[in-house]
């Protein structure tokens, strides 16, 4: 199993889960190590797989690795929205032509693809319904980030159909858990609130998303590759809608903290209402469950994993929280 951005947030839990939960796989890491990607996150298994620092958007590379592999999975991507907004370059070039490459090899030389997603491809629903996004909601991205997500599954969903790829998507509500970059909501307001700093909510803060812990994306990501149909989407997602205020007073209230200790900072241009997503089709096609049912308890783990692990967080923190008084948030 090649698997590209394993370097990466959800990718290296992927890696973990993987060789924890289903052994029978070889893997093969591919990872050019942004500022996003650390080879730290595979400490634990970098004896037991080969890691190979390079880019997807490189074909010399992709080409031989993709050839000598039966299945590639691919995480590899510029994730964050607000660096979309900065400098869309990345984001243009990794998420699109990067899997453009990856697609031109897999048409080349066969085998299996399964493309990570988000539902931010799907847009944002309004705040007072309870509407959900579907498998067959229409694509209508907002951001930068979120519309070059949309044009890399619209080159997965062509590559399947003209060229035979066989190859698989799905789209993931919003991620929390182990090693996430502390740009990133969740360990942003965490790792704030360890050094002393008040948590930062971006205008209202009644913006909505779906909390998801990054295990469970991942054991959803491993019943599509047994099960799941050729040329088929699956949305992912746990059920767990909290606006951005509810997350920050669970996070104060967790950490011994006053609910009402916390900074609202400048919103994000264009910032997404809220983000749900239906998942009966995988529940009852594919039998996948979330384990993470009660998100108290998922953040409580993910709290205390930050805690004991500030030698990995630690040194992307200044250079994280400069970006943002940069943009005054
Ligand atoms: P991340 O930013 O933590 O990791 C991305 C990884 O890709 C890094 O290791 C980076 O070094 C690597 N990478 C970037 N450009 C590359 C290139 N050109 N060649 C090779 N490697 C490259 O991202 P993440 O949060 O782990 O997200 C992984 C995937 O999941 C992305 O496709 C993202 O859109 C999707 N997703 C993320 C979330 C979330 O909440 N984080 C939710 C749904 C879907
Ligand atoms: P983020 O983790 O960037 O994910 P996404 O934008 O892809 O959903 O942000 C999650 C939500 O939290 C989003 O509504 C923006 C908001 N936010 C804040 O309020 N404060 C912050 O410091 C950050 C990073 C995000």
């Amino acid at each position: 199993m090649l698997i590209t951005g394993g370097a990466g947030f959800i990718g290296a839990n992927f890696v973990n889960y993987t060789i924890e939960n289903h052994s029978e796989y070889e893997i093969c890491v591919l990872d050019s190590l942004t500022y996003a990607g650390s080879k730290s996150r595979l400490d634990r298994v970098l004896h037991r797989i080969d890691f190979v620092h390079g880019d997807i958007c490189d074909a010399e590379i992709v080409g031989p690795l993709v050839e000598s592999a039966d299945l590639v999975v691919n995480f590899a991507a510029e994730s964050h929205v607000d660096n979309s907004l900065d400098d869309s370059y990345p984001f243009v070039r990794t998420n699109i032509i990067g899997t453009y490459t990856l697609l031109e090899a897999m048409r080349r030389h066969g085998g299996r693809f399964h493309h990570i997603s988000t539902d931010e491809v799907f847009g944002d629903l309004p705040l007072e319904t309870t509407e959900k996004f579907t498998e067959s909601t229409p694509y209508n991205p907002s951001s930068p980030y979120s519309a070059s997500k949309a044009s890399s599954d619209m080159l997965v969903r062509a590559w399947a159909r003209s060229f035979g790829v066989a190859a698989t998507l799905s789209n993931c509500a919003n991620n929390y858990g182990p090693f996430q970059h502390v740009e990133k909501f969740v360990p942003r307001q965490i790792t704030n609130l360890i050094g002393g700093r008040r948590p930062k909510v971006y205008g209202t803060g009644l913006n909505v998303r779906e909390w998801t812990h990054v295990d469970d994306h991942n054991a959803a990501v491993h019943a599509i590759l047994s099960r799941g149909e050729i040329g088929e989407s699956y949305l992912i997602g746990s059920g767990n809608e909290l606006s951005n205020r509810q997350v920050v007073e669970l996070v104060l209230d967790l950490m011994g903290f006053a609910p009402d200790a916390y900074d609202h900072v400048p919103d994000r241009p264009g910032h997404d209402l809220r983000y749900a997503n239906d998942t009966t089709k995988i529940m009852t096609e594919l039998e996948w469950v979330p384990r993470y049912v009660d998100f108290r308890d998922g953040l409580a783990e993910t709290i205390h994993w930050y805690r004991a692990n500030e030698w990995w967080w630690q040194p992307q923190k200044m250079a994280a929280e400069a970006r943002y008084q940069a943009r005054g948030q």
